[in-house]
């Protein structure tokens, strides 16, 4: 039996267009996503012990894994909670979602201004080099910062593995990946960066937040 399962998208391919285009969605989602499950099912199933966390654990803990199975899990298991938070990441325009209440605070007490965030976001999201991701995630130390992964790196893997700076949990994610954007921006990352701003959940991304925040507090 298979382990991991591709999340059902919260709303239909064609949900955000013309934003981000209907056969775009369907083939990242039902393909590109579904590609990375089925490889991180095949590399952990002779780990019963690992195959029973949620993805996000396993992401977590690459360095409990035997060392011939990390590079793979690093790759398709970060695709698969990459892919799983974007997902629920974004939302139909007609929704109205709004930066509100406490990140949109915390996004202009540390950015300045929202535009200022989207401004630092937008040029970390066209300067990935190749494949990775933009994020916007709150540190260990409790501040807001945008970073970037390569390849499918999370910043759940910690900064050992994802680089310097990049540890936290995320808030917001932006999949920079050309199989994200290319049937419909074609070479064009820029204007797909801008697109972005209209389909993102705000009240999944302060969800997110508060969570993020719950799970500081407890630690300390
Ligand atoms: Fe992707």
């Amino acid at each position: 039996m298979p382990t991991y399962h591709l999340p059902t998208l919260p709303y239909p391919y064609d949900a955000l267009e013309p934003h981000f285009d209907e056969e775009t969605m369907r083939i990242h989602h039902t393909k590109h996503h579904q590609t990375y499950i089925t490889n991180l099912n095949n590399l952990l199933s002779d780990q019963p012990t690992l195959n029973t966390l949620s993805v996000e654990e396993v992401v977590a803990k690459l360095s409990h894994l035997p060392a011939e199975k990390r590079k793979g899990v690093r790759n398709h298991g970060g695709g698969h909670a990459n892919h799983s938070f974007f997902w629920r990441n974004l939302t139909p325009s007609s929704t109205n979602s709004t930066l509100s209440g406490e990140l949109k605070v915390a996004i202009e007490s540390t950015f300045g201004s929202v535009d200022a965030f989207q401004q630092v976001f937008e040029k970390a999201a066209t300067t990935v080099f190749g494949s990775g991701w933009a994020w916007l995630i709150l540190s260990p130390e409790g501040e807001l910062r945008v970073v970037t992964t390569a390849n499918q790196d999370s910043p759940l893997m910690g900064e050992s593995i994802a680089g310097p700076g990049t540890e936290g949990r995320p808030i917001l994610a932006l999949d920079v990946w050309e199989h994200a954007y290319y049937l419909r921006y074609r070479n064009v990352r820029p204007d797909y960066i801008k697109a972005y701003w209209s389909v993102v959940s705000w009240d999944f991304a302060a969800e997110q937040f508060a969570l993020a925040k719950g799970q500081l507090e407890a630690a300390l």
